[in-house]
C-alpha cells in the first residue's frame, strides 16, 4: 500500500536514509525545506541511499515560522499525509534558550497541531536521555508532572540543544493529548553510520568523534570503564521509524532504539581505532575534570569538543525489550554494531581525506554548523 507522508528534518542524516527507505517502499514523501530548490541534490542523495528519488517532493517552509511557513497550496496537498514524521531540528552545541526553542520546541508544536489538525499520525524523535528518568530528575524534570518544570534553570544545566529536545518531547505530547491526535515517538541513541556502507554525514557527532580519534585529539578515554555511548545505527532506526508509523499498536507509544551491546566507551574508540590506523586511548580521565578543562575555550578548541556533548555518555543500561519484540514483530534484524562502528570510521576517515568511499553520499544538503 504506497501512502502519503511528510517528512521534516528530511534534508539531514537520518531524514535522508528514512526519504529514501520510504519512497523505496513506494510511499510518496514530501519534504519540508528551507531550501526547496535543493531538491535535486536531495533527490540524487536519495537515489544514492536506495531510494526512489522520483517519490520525493519539495515543500517550502522553515519550523521557526507560524504554521511552518507553508503556502495555502501546501497545507491543502499535506492533508492527504496519512503520516508526518517530525525529525527537523537545530543539532548544535551551544545554544542559547531562544535559539533552540525558536526551532526546537515551537518547531515541535507546530508539526504537532498540524498532523492533529489534519488528522495525521505523528511519528516523532525524542533522544535516549527521555528514557533516563534518574537523569531527568537530576536536572529537575518529574516526566510525570513535566508542566512543573522550570526550563530556564535545564537549559542553563545541560544548553540548549537538550533541553530543548527535552521541552519538545513534552510540548509535542500535551499538544496531542489536547488535540486528541495520534503519535508515537521513537528515543534513539547517538546514531552510527548505515552498518553495509558506514554512510554519515560529516556533520553527526559521531563522525566528529571519528574525526578527533584519527587526529589524535583523544589522549584519554572520558570517564570510567562503565561509561559508554549508547548507540543505534541509522538503517536499523529508519526500520523502526518506518515500522512505527504503520503499527496502530504503537499509537500513543514510545519506543527506546538502542543497541545494547554497544561496547563501553574505551572499546568503542579501539573498535574505531582499529581500521584508522591510530592508537586508541587507554586511560580514563573523569568526566568531571573533562568538563572543568572544556570550560577553558582554546581547549575545547583544540579537543574539538564540548561540554554538552559529554552529558550523552553515561553509566546508566536501559531495558531493551520492548525493542526486541517490537523488531521481531516486524522482521527488523538488528545489525553488528562493531562492524558498523569499524566502517563508518572508514567511511569518516575518507571522507576526511577527500577520498569519497563511492559508497553513499559523502554529504548531504543539511550544511549548517553542528555539534563540533
Ligand atoms: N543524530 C543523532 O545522533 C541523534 C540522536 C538522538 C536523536 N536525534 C534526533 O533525530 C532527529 C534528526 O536528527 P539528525 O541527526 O538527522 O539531524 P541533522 O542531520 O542535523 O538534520 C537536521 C534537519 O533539520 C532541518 N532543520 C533545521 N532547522 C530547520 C528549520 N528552521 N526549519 C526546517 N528544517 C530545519 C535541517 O534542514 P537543512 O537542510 O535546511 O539544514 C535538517 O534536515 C532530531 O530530532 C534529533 O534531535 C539524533
Amino acid at each position: 500500500m504506497s501512502v502519503e507522508c511528510f517528512v521534516t528534518g528530511g534534508t539531514g542524516f537520518i531524514g535522508q536514509h528514512l526519504v529514501a527507505h520510504l519512497s523505496a517502499q513506494g510511499h510518496t514523501v514530501r519534504v519540508l525545506m528551507r531550501r526547496p530548490e535543493r531538491l535535486a541534490e536531495l533527490r540524487e542523495h536519495v537515489a544514492n541511499l536506495g531510494g526512489n528519488a522520483a517519490r520525493v517532493f519539495a515543500v517550502a517552509g522553515d519550523l521557526q515560522r507560524s504554521k511552518l511557513g507553508l503556502s495555502m497550496a501546501d497545507r491543502a496537498l499535506l492533508r492527504q499525509a496519512s503520516i508526518v514524521f517530525h525529525l527537523g531540528v537545530q543539532f548544535t552545541w551551544g545554544l542559547t534558550l531562544q535559539q533552540s526553542r525558536a526551532v526546537n520546541v515551537e518547531g515541535a508544536r507546530q508539526v504537532a497541531l498540524l498532523a492533529a489538525e489534519q488528522k495525521s499520525r505523528l511519528v516523532t524523535v525524542g533522544g535516549y536521555m527521555l528514557k533516563n528518568h534518574q537523569h531527568l530528575r537530576t536536572i529537575g524534570i518529574d516526566p510525570q508532572r513535566a508542566q512543573l518544570t522550570d526550563w530556564p534553570a535545564v537549559y542553563r544545566k545541560v544548553g540548549g540543544y537538550e533541553a530543548s529536545k527535552l521541552e519538545a518531547h513534552f510540548a509535542t505530547l500535551q499538544v496531542m493529548s489536547a488535540q486528541g491526535g495520534e503519535v508515537t515517538v521513537v528515543h534513539p541513541a547517538t546514531v552510527c553510520g548505515h552498518s553495509r556502507t558506514g554512510h554519515i554525514l560529516e556533520s553527526q557527532p559521531l563522525a566528529t568523534l571519528i574525526r578527533n580519534l584519527a587526529q589524535g585529539k583523544l589522549a584519554a578515554v572520558p570517564g570510567t570503564p562503565e561509561h559508554w555511548l549508547p548507540l543505534v545505527t541509522v538503517d536499523y532506526l529508519v526500520e523502526l521509524l518506518a515500522a512505527c508509523a504503520f503499527d496502530d499498536a504503537m499509537v500513543g507509544q514510545e519506543l527506546l532504539a538502542l543497541d545494547e551491546r554497544t561496547p563501553n566507551l574505551r572499546e568503542l574508540l579501539a573498535q574505531m581505532a582499529q581500521p584508522l590506523g591510530v592508537k586508541p586511548p587507554r586511560h580514563h580521565l573523569s568526566l568531571r575534570l573533562m568538563k572543568w578543562l572544556l570550560r577553558l575555550p582554546p581547549i575545547a578548541r583544540f579537543l574539538n569538543t564540548s561540554v554538552e556533548a559529554l552529558d550523552f555518555i553515561q553509566t546508566q543500561r536501559f531495558d531493551t525489550a520492548a525493542l526486541e519484540l517490537f523488531a521481531n514483530r516486524h522482521g527488523i534484524a538488528k545489525p553488528d554494531i562493531r562492524e558498523a562502528l569499524q566502517l563508518t570510521a572508514v567511511f569518516v576517515n575518507a571522507q576526511y581525506r577527500g577520498e569519497g568511499t563511492g559508497r553513499g553520499t559523502p554529504a548531504g544538503p543539511a550544511g549548517s554548523p553542528r555539534p563540533a
